[in-house]
């Protein structure tokens, strides 16, 4: 797929602000792509709900993504992906879906203990896209598994450092510390924004893996785009949330260095519209 000539926006959506993580590797990587940015926040978390209701909201984000124009669907979602990534493809065959799964394969590949720390959320852990990396890459480590309770709520209030958060982390990190990780994959994209209380818990020789820029890199592959451009970035931004727009404005510059128009979108039975 080429995008040189075709100026639609990539599409990226998420259960509310960890998508933020993969906009910005695609803002790094491509810088004059314009995004537009669905967070589902009536409806985060979406790691404890049901596999088939995340699916029926994903395909709806999907719908009305598309219907704004989009050329490309990043789930920018460890649990919409390992929910909905496959329905998503059979259901819109037309369409080029990018799509999240923990980095457990470069973990496997890198690692000196053996030992690998995976956080992700319960959805993620039950899909069959987790089962099916973990046969394919890791049966030569011993992975230790957190769904970190709590996590997401936190971040999504913007409380990145709080010492709720890190009673979160640590209850976490230490367990997986004394049996002698090196590694630590982050398999939900909320988390990045916690690297560095992460870090601070785990210490300089333990690698904490981000998937984001692999993703960004994923998806100038499929749009054929492989320079990256000079500043000023000429892609413009627009976000829609299902949630309260002034509350999304707020957060916003906690987790991302630009801003766009924010759009309040309400859920009418499984369709999405502006407000
Ligand atoms: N950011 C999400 C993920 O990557 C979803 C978190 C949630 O809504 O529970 O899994």
């Amino acid at each position: 797929m080429s995008s040189n000539s075709d100026m639609r926006p990539v599409g990226i959506f998420d259960s509310g602000v960890g998508g933020l993580s993969v906009l910005r590797a695609i803002r790094q990587q491509l810088p004059n792509e314009s995004v537009l940015y669905f967070g589902d926040q009536v409806h985060v978390p979406y790691g404890r709900r049901q596999l088939t209701e995340v699916r029926k909201f994903s395909e709806a984000i999907t719908r009305f993504l598309l219907e704004q124009g989009a050329k490309l669907i990043v789930v920018a979602c460890n649990t919409a992906s390992a929910a909905a990534l496959q329905s998503l493809r059979r259901a819109f065959p037309d369409v080029f879906f990018v799509g999240m799964e923990p980095a457990v394969k470069p973990a496997a590949e890198n690692t000196r203990s053996g030992v690998v720390g995976v956080l992700a959320t319960p959805t993620t852990f039950q899909g069959a896209l987790y089962a099916s990396v973990v046969e394919r890459f890791a049966s030569n480590v011993t992975l230790l598994q957190d769904n970190c309770p709590g996590l997401v709520e936190q971040i999504e209030r913007g409380a990145l450092d709080d010492s709720e958060t890190r009673t979160i982390l640590e209850s976490a990190l230490h367990p997986m510390l004394d049996r002698g990780i090196d590694t630590v994959v982050l398999g939900c994209t909320h988390y990045p924004f916690v690297i560095p209380l992460i870090r601070e818990i785990v210490g300089q020789n333990v690698r904490v893996i981000d998937p984001a820029p692999a993703v960004a890199r994923q998806v100038a592959r499929i749009l054929d785009l492989t320079e990256r451009a000079a500043s000023p970035r000429s892609g413009t931004l627009r976000f829609f949330t299902s949630g309260e727009a002034s509350r999304f404005e707020e957060l916003l510059p906690r987790l991302f260095d630009e801003t766009g128009e924010v759009w309040e979108v309400v859920w009418d039975n499984d369709e999405i519209r502006i407000k």
